[in-house]
């Protein structure tokens, strides 16, 4: 019996198969390494065991086509990832399991994948996207801009919707709580939402229309719980911190038809294992799980141009996971966001596009002269951005614009 999970230059049938490109660091040779992925995640072990037959190995085992460089693909046949129960916690114990312990690999990086339709078609993908999410805001063709309110946390109910209602009266889409606020005792979750709803009612009384996000992550045994109150004051929006959540917490919110209002997702502790280019799992996989289980926004980073560390190709790479063509999957809108004020906008916007919600919280709510103050100067720098009139120019006849670049410069 061949055992050594090596199928090098097999073309795989994409329906067939999940296939793994993996980034691999190892002293073995290259198809060694891959063949260990293989076998350690399907039907191997460290040693042959006398149970593994021919028939499971050729039913089940995995395969290692191609093995170039520090390269290796590999596919995992859909037999593996059938039946009702697993979801993405089976997926990700498979494609990105034990293997990243392994001795014999000094690194390895899960880069990128595809799913087959068989699996993408038992999740529910986006309900709104990116066409939804701009036919809510009656806003077409720009980005969508938003804030973080800011301080992360802190603010009572009554100043944190205050925050939001001269946000919108800025002209913002958006806005969001920030990562670290759920229901702590300062700003339950209850008060804030209702709070929140009563002044997005005012604003779109006044010509605003605008949504808040509401970060509603929790234990999975309490996210609809959650959601419920959210829902029961008015919440238009819900978010999710899916990495310490779990993907699983996004697809329950998806899926359940009570729910029906666009998912923010944040991404949160995802450098912990997207950072290191030698060993993790790259945001790209991230964004194609997040839009299979229903995520309609997902931060992907800022391009180089705010605060947090960038890998600006893996970023071009999140964007398309997230809004190419995808088993029909309706596209995810990608979110930047991260240390961003009005001077980034040019930069950001030629690397985006305009099919983005940009988000900034202290470039925002930091602006000498307040939170309308700086929604507007946000504001000023997009549209300038999008008619392609250098900042300097436009700042010349848009006060506000003009202070927030004296404050933060244009980069
Ligand atoms: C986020 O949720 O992306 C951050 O809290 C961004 O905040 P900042 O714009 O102040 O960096």
């Amino acid at each position: 019996m061949k055992n050594e999970y090596l199928a090098l230059g097999e073309e795989l049938d994409p329906e067939g198969y999940l296939i793994c490109d993996y980034r691999v660091k190892s002293d073995l040779p290259i198809e060694t390494a891959g063949s260990r992925i293989a076998e350690e995640e399907s039907t191997g072990t460290w040693t042959r065991p006398t149970t593994l037959t021919e028939d499971i190995y050729e039913r089940y085992g995995a395969k290692v086509v191609m093995a170039q460089g520090n390269m290796v693909r590999v596919g995992y046949p859909v037999i593996d990832f059938s039946g009702e129960f697993g979801g993405v916690p089976q997926i990700l114990s498979i494609i990105a399991g034990n293997l990243f312990g392994l001795e014999s690999l000094r690194g390895v990086r899960l880069q990128d994948i595809w799913i087959p339709k068989v699996i993408t078609e038992r999740y529910p993908g986006p309900r709104y996207g990116i066409s939804g999410l701009r036919k809510i805001l009656d806003r077409p063709e720009k980005p969508l801009i938003g804030t973080i309110v800011k301080p992360k946390i802190g603010l009572p109910p009554k100043e944190f919707a205050d925050y939001v209602y001269e946000a919108g009266k800025g002209g913002l889409t958006n806005s969001k709580d920030d990562e670290t606020l759920v229901d702590q005792d300062f700003c339950p979750l209850e008060a804030r939402v209702s709070a929140v709803s009563e002044k997005l009612d005012l604003l779109e009384e006044e010509g605003h229309p605008m949504i808040h996000a509401h970060n509603i992550s929790t234990s999975a045994h309490e996210i609809l719980d959650a959601a419920d109150i959210a829902l029961e004051n008015g919440a238009r929006q819900l978010m999710v911190d899916v990495f310490t959540e779990g993907f699983s917490g996004v697809q329950v919110l998806a899926e359940d038809p009570s729910v029906g209002v666009p998912l923010h997702v944040h991404r949160a502790m995802h450098g912990a294992f997207t950072r290191d280019p030698e060993h993790g799992i790259s945001m790209p996989v991230a964004c194609k799980l997040v839009r299979m289980v229903g995520g309609d926004s997902f931060h992907i980073g800022t391009y180089g141009t705010g605060k947090m560390h960038a890998n600006i190709s893996e970023e071009l790479h999140s964007e398309k996971a997230l809004t190419e063509e995808m088993h029909g999957i309706h596209p995810t809108i990608p979110v930047s966001s991260g240390g961003l004020h009005p001077g980034h906008m040019p930069e950001l916007m030629a690397k985006s596009g305009n099919d983005v919600q940009i988000q900034a919280g202290g470039g925002v709510s930091g602006h000498p002269d307040g939170v309308r103050a700086g929604a507007t100067a946000l504001m000023q720098a997009v549209d300038a951005a999008f008619d392609g009139i250098p900042l300097r120019e436009y700042a010349k006849s848009h006060d506000e614009l003009r202070k927030a670049l004296e404050t933060w410069g244009y980069r």
